[in-house]
């Protein structure tokens, strides 16, 4: 199936609440549990001095299970839209897992584009590198590739998720009717967009061998997602 790409940002605001106000939990759990096993196996942990970074952090669902499994870290959210910024702000100051505000996580609200190795960020290098279902966003390939080449130090692992581009049309179509019977129209819809826009393994990988970018695996994680992890 060909690529169609969707707009980068969530802007608007009910795609914004949709998204807000489903339980994608499970999944966000698997990520953490994911990026733990890598951690521990590479025997890397974690304290003060480390910075986690979140991109196209959404509502911040994963970025607070990030300040909870590592407390003691700084994290950041990074988005480039404003709806999704306040509704992640919003959800850490009132309704965050335990009840109070997570103190080691803030926001920023930038398109990943344009940061840059010379801002805020860079004060602290940062340890750990996140993304989930944001690649798929992301135009151009390599718009996606500068950003967590420029962001990354010697001492920053990767963890990227995202969905696989469905093999045609026929499952692509299948998997919008599963979303279906979970979650509401629009974000049913922005699924299947999603599945539309999203990258294959052949993509990726071919993109990271032919732009010096090999430390990074590429791997298929079932027959819906895939997993960028490493070093750049
Ligand atoms: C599908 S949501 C994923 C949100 C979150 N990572 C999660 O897993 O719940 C994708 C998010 O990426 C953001 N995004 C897309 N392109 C971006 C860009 N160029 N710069 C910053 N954020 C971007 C969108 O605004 C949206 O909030």
């Amino acid at each position: 199936m060909e690529r169609i790409p969707e707009p980068e940002l969530m802007e608007k605001k009910e795609q914004v609440i949709s998204y807000d106000e489903a339980d994608f939990s499970e999944g966000e759990f698997n990520l953490i549990n994911q990026i733990n096993h890598y951690l521990l196996r590479k025997n890397i942990s974690f304290g003060e001095k480390d910075l986690i970074v979140d991109l196209g952090c959404g509502p911040g669902n994963i970025s607070e299970k990030l300040a909870i499994k590592w407390p003691n870290t700084e994290v950041i959210g990074i988005d480039g839209s404003k709806e999704m910024i306040l509704r992640a702000e919003y959800n850490n100051n009132n309704i965050s897992t335990n009840q109070k505000k997570l103190k080691n996580l803030s926001y920023i609200c930038s398109d990943i584009k344009e940061i840059k190795s010379s801002n805020f960020l860079l004060k602290k290098k940062i340890s750990l590198l996140v993304s989930n279902s944001l690649i798929h966003h992301i135009t151009n390939l390599e718009d996606f590739f500068n950003t967590i080449r420029i962001l990354s130090s010697n001492i920053t692992v990767n963890f990227h998720k995202d969905l696989k581009r469905p093999f045609d049309e026929k499952s692509a179509l299948e998997l919008k009717a599963q979303c279906s019977t979970k979650y509401n129209e629009i974000l049913t819809n922005d699924y299947y967009a999603s599945l539309r826009a999203s990258y294959t393994f052949k993509e990726l990988k071919n993109f990271t061998l032919e732009n010096d970018l090999a430390s990074l695996e590429v791997f298929e994680e079932g027959d819906k997602y895939l997993i960028v992890y490493g070093n750049v």
